[in-house]
């Protein structure tokens, strides 16, 4: 495989060290588009995903004010042998909650190392964007991947970071108001809403 040639992350994982990731810099910071991707959902996109809702390193809520939940490692390939490493948005839906809790709601995910805290195992972390009264661990968690946003990145501060999750929030939503993707939170993967 040539250099220019993209790696799934399932490829990568075989390698014997992680790959690098780039630093983020002001000008990548300041280039960031408000949308991602095309405006029709393309192959390999939708990608479903479903797993029991896993504990992470609690670093996501307490220290960057934005809460994920991990995918188990079984439940990632469909995603992690197609895709490359990066931040991805679509909708996901917990399983054995009441109320609006229960409702697709839209997220971002990051499938990676998390360079920024050098973790040694590929993780999928969901963020859904939706204030959930407690922590939901244990529970089934159904997502559909509709796009992706960028690469992963290193950052000089846990500010930088932040900053680049809050504008990934905000390119995932716009992103998903576009009829064709906004259908997809009425897609037969995901539970009916009971009121
Ligand atoms: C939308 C989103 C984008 C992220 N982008 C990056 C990134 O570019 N680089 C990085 O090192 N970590 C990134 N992260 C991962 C965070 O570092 C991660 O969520 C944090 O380590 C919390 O993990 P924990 O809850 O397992 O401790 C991202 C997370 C989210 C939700």
């Amino acid at each position: 495989m040539s250099q220019h040639d993209v790696h799934t992350a399932e490829e990568l994982q075989t390698l014997p060290e992680r790959p690098t990731a780039p630093l983020r810099t002001d000008t990548s910071r300041k280039a960031r588009p408000d949308i991602a991707g095309p405006d029709t959902v393309q192959p390999p996109y939708p990608i479903f995903l479903s797993g029991a809702v896993q504990r992470g390193f609690g670093r996501g809520g307490k220290d960057l004010g934005c809460p994920t939940a991990n995918l188990p490692d079984e439940s990632i390939s469909p995603m992690s042998s197609v895709c490359e490493t990066g931040v991805y948005f679509g909708f996901a839906q917990v399983s054995g909650v009441d109320g609006d809790e229960a409702k697709v709601h839209p997220m971002v995910m990051s499938l990676g190392w998390n360079p920024f805290y050098k973790n040694e195992r590929l993780t999928a972390e969901i963020h859904i964007m939706y204030d959930f009264s407690s922590d939901f661990y244990g529970h089934n968690m159904q997502a559909l991947v509709l796009g992706y946003i960028r690469p992963e990145l290193d950052y000089v501060s846990r500010e930088a970071l932040i900053e680049d999750i809050e504008t990934d929030k905000r390119v995932a939503l716009n992103s998903l108001a576009r009829p064709a993707y906004d259908k997809f939170a009425s897609d037969p993967h995901f539970h009916p809403h009971k009121l």
